[in-house]
Order: structure tokens, then C-alpha cells, then sequence
């Protein structure tokens, strides 16, 4: 047996260089034991695994090391093995990494997403009390995360809050910020914490003035809220009064929640999308690789709406990049419009899929799920204010208007939004993709960049 002892739970570097001798040498999983410990003397219990007579060095895909850069940070004791298990799998069969039907991928996957929405979660619900601290002012932040990871979490931190003096205390280590340098310390108990302060007062106006009585329709603020952080979160204590004024301010509140951010848009967006990436408002998030949020300017005049992520965009996590993205960037360079230049984003934010085999087939979203997704929709609306809005077939068309329509009945023509600005039905790209017929397609295609221009000219 061989015994690798790394420096820390998150100790990837050490993991990394460690697997990478063993896996050269072809050591088996069964026989290494890997550990977590403070003194790295016993890195490998048998050296010769170092010696020259390994056979040749191999070539670990990215993907993977992408991958085990997050696993790494899970809680699972078994991360370690599991991770070299497939590191050996991948010398023999480079391509398994992207096999996303193998159940050790599958399970490393999911493992992944776990850390992802483990980071997610310290950055939306982890909240500063201000303290004095000899004389100056320096703010304290409790936080109990589910994997390990406080450290690969601290840059962002750092960039966010780079001009405060502020201290992190989680079960596991303590990181402070001096506003010029790092430190970390030990690690804390919530007794360490100081309790409420005059900055909750500050969290409850802003989330007075950003809460959305959508989200009221299913208890969701609570649901998506993970208990556990709710004692830490001055704004809970509203939820009561939110509840019951809800519907009569719904309108005021747009305008409010837009204004609360005081102009930082873009910010508030990054907000958004970091918020939405750890969304459990319905069961798509489960299977899909992550959520993908829109992208573009938040400046942006025209927002353009899909259907929901496809195979590609899932893993990309960005919006229309795969075949549909392409027959959509074809049409939008031919109707004169700039892309880059405008909002594009989903009515449904996870992919939704049936496996089939190795494959994972586009599957429709149906009705509650397009509602639940309404509420990341009517955020970005809310930011980015599109003065038009171009739904691209019919969920987005749903999405957009509330209510079912048909294209035929709807295309083609400026629709007056509700809360606000045009709206635009067209057909989906895909819909381009999927028929059969030739000639069929080149009319349907002209069209399309008819409705496209159409779209941009009722802009002028
Ligand atoms: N189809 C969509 O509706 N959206 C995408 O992002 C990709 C394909």
C-alpha cells in the first residue's frame, strides 16, 4: 500500500502532482491510500513509484483537470481515489472523460456540481456585521460551507469587496483582508461572530426594495433559500411583511429594485447570473451540467429569447453557441445586427434531456418549468430594460407574453410588453434545422431575417 498524505482538504496541487507520478508508474487505485494530514512526509509510502523505469508520461485531457480542480474540494473522503481511478481509466481511453453516460464521470460530474453550487451559495447568502476593531471599522462574516471550499472562494472576495476590511470565519479556517494582503487564520465557531448590527438594516432595505412577489407563487424565496443560511440573514426576518403587502407594490417594485442598485447594473447582473447559477427553482437543474444564464451588454436595446440551453450551451454554459447558435448568428449577421450588440438569453434556464445511450436528446419544457424560470426572465428584464424583446419560437413566445400563442398568429409584428417596451415573436433556428425539405428551408430562412430586421427596425 502507498500512502499519499496532501497538506489540506483542497490540497489540488499536491493531489495533482502525486496522481500524476502514480498514474506513470500505472499504480492501481486499490493499492494507494490517500490521506489528509499536516506533515507531508510520507508522500509516497514505496518511492519507487518515482523511479525513471515508469513508462512513458501521458497526456491528462484539460477537461479533466478542470474537473478534478473541483472534486477536489468535495467532502466525500473518497474524492482522491475516485478522481485517480478515472485519471488511470483516461490513459487507456483518452476520450471517457466526455463519456457523460460512464457512471464514475457521472458521478465525478455530479460531484462537481455540488462544489459549484457549494461556491455559489458563500457568495449570494454569506452576509458581513460591521464591528469596530481598535478604532476602525472591519466587517465579520460567519459561514458553515458543505465542502471545502473557503480558500478557492477567497479571490472573489477579495475582488468584491476589496476596499472594506473584512474577516470570513467558517468551521474550517478564518480568512481576513487587510484591504492589501490575505491572511488566513484558524479555524472559528459562530460564538466567534458578532451578531446583528446597523448593516442588517441595510441588507433588509435592499432586499425589501429587490423582492419580487412572483416568487411568492410557490413559497420559492424560502425553498431556494437553503434553510441553513437563513439564521445568518438579516433579511429573513421580512419575509412575513413581504408576504403580506406583496401584490399591491408588485409594479412600484420594478422601478425600485432598478434604482436600489444605484446604477451599478452590471454589477447587479453579475449578481444576478452568480445567483442563478445555484438555482433549484424546479427539477431541471438536477441533470443539466449548470445553468446558463444570458449574456450581452447590460446597456443592451434588444433581448433576444430562446427556448431553454441545448447539449452544447449545457456545457458551455453559454447561450446559443451549438448548431442552433450558429443558424442564429447566420441570420442576425444577414438582418444586420451585431450580436455582440444585443442580450440573449432563455426562457428556461437548465437543459432538458432525456439520455438516450450516450446521447442526451432535447426534450420540451413544459409549463411549470417555463414558470419557474420566469423569475430569473423578469430579473433580467428588470436590469437590462430591453426596449425590444424578440422571442424566438413558441416557449420563448409564452414566456414573454404570459400566456400561449401560436407563431403564426403572433409573428412578424411589434406587440406592446405589459411591463414595459416591444415585443417580437419569430420562429426558433432550430426549427430551420429540423425541416426536411430544401426549398421549404430557404424560404423559412428568409424570413426569419425578415422578422430579425423587422425587429430592429420598429426599434428607429
Ligand atoms: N436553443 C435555444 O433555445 N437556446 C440555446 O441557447 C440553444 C439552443
Amino acid at each position: 500500500m502507498r500512502v499519499v498524505t496532501l497538506t489540506s482538504e483542497d490540497d489540488y496541487e499536491g493531489w495533482r502532482d502525486a496522481a500524476r507520478a502514480l498514474a506513470q508508474g500505472r499504480v492501481p487505485p486499490s493499492e494507494i491510500l490517500w490521506q489528509v494530514g499536516d506533515a507531508p512526509t510520507d508522500l509516497f509510502g514505496d518511492e519507487a513509484v518515482l523511479e525513471p523505469a515508469a513508462p512513458a508520461a501521458f497526456r491528462v485531457p484539460r477537461a479533466f483537470l478542470d474537473l478534478a480542480q473541483s472534486v477536489i474540494l468535495h467532502s466525500d473522503p473518497q474524492r482522491f481515489a475516485l478522481l485517480y481511478t478515472l485519471l488511470v481509466g483516461l490513459i487507456e481511453q483518452p476520450r471517457r472523460i466526455d463519456d457523460r453516460a460512464d457512471p464514475l464521470v457521472r458521478r465525478l460530474e455530479e460531484m462537481a456540481k455540488h462544489v459549484r453550487r457549494d461556491i455559489h451559495k458563500m457568495r449570494a447568502f454569506l452576509r458581513f456585521r460591521e464591528v469596530e476593531d481598535a478604532g476602525t471599522v472591519r466587517f465579520v462574516a460567519w459561514f458553515e460551507p458543505e465542502h471545502h471550499i473557503v480558500r478557492a472562494n477567497a479571490r472573489f472576495f477579495v475582488d468584491r469587496f476589496a476596499a472594506m476590511h473584512w474577516s470570513i470565519l467558517t468551521p474550517e479556517l478564518s480568512l481576513h483582508w487587510d484591504g492589501e494582503t490575505l491572511a488566513e487564520g484558524p479555524p472559528a465557531t459562530r460564538a466567534d461572530a458578532p451578531e446583528g448590527d446597523p448593516i442588517e438594516e441595510m441588507w433588509k432595505t435592499y432586499y425589501a426594495s429587490i423582492f419580487n412577489p412572483a416568487r411568492l407563487k410557490t413559497g420559492a424565496m424560502l425553498k431556494e433559500m437553503p434553510k441553513k443560511y437563513w439564521k445568518n440573514m438579516p433579511e429573513t426576518a421580512l419575509v412575513k411583511e413581504l408576504v403580506a403587502g406583496a401584490r399591491a407594490r408588485e409594479t412600484a417594485m420594478v422601478q425600485t429594485a432598478r434604482d436600489s442598485v444605484g446604477g451599478n447594473i452590471a454589477g447587479a447582473w453579475e449578481a444576478l447570473r452568480d445567483e442563478a447559477k445555484g438555482c433549484t427553482r424546479c427539477h431541471l437543474h438536477k441533470p443539466a451540467t449548470q445553468t446558463v444564464f444570458g449574456e450581452g451588454p447590460v446597456d443592451a436595446r434588444m433581448l433576444f429569447m430562446g427556448e431553454q440551453p441545448g447539449d452544447q450551451e449545457d456545457l458551455a454554459a453559454r447561450p446559443f453557441v451549438g448548431p442552433a447558435g450558429q443558424m442564429f448568428d447566420r441570420a442576425m449577421a444577414e438582418a444586420g445586427i451585431d450580436r455582440s450588440g444585443v442580450y440573449v438569453t432563455n426562457a428556461v434556464k437548465h437543459f432538458k434531456f432525456e439520455p438516450r445511450g450516450k446521447r442526451r436528446i432535447h426534450a420540451k419544457p413544459d409549463g411549470g418549468e417555463i414558470s419557474a424560470c420566469r423569475w430569473w426572465y423578469e430579473q433580467e428584464r428588470l436590469l437590462i430594460k430591453p426596449e425590444m424583446t424578440v422571442a424566438l419560437g413558441a416557449t420563448a413566445a409564452r414566456q414573454m407574453l404570459g400566456k400561449v400563442v401560436t407563431i403564426s398568429g403572433a409573428r412578424g409584428r411589434a406587440i406592446e410588453l405589459a411591463e414595459g417596451g416591444m415585443g417580437w415573436v419569430t420562429v426558433h433556428p432550430s426549427f430551420l434545422l429540423r425541416l426536411p425539405d430544401k426549398t421549404r428551408v430557404e424560404e423559412e430562412y428568409a424570413a426569419f431575417v425578415e422578422d430579425l430586421k423587422g425587429a430592429a427596425k420598429a426599434l428607429c
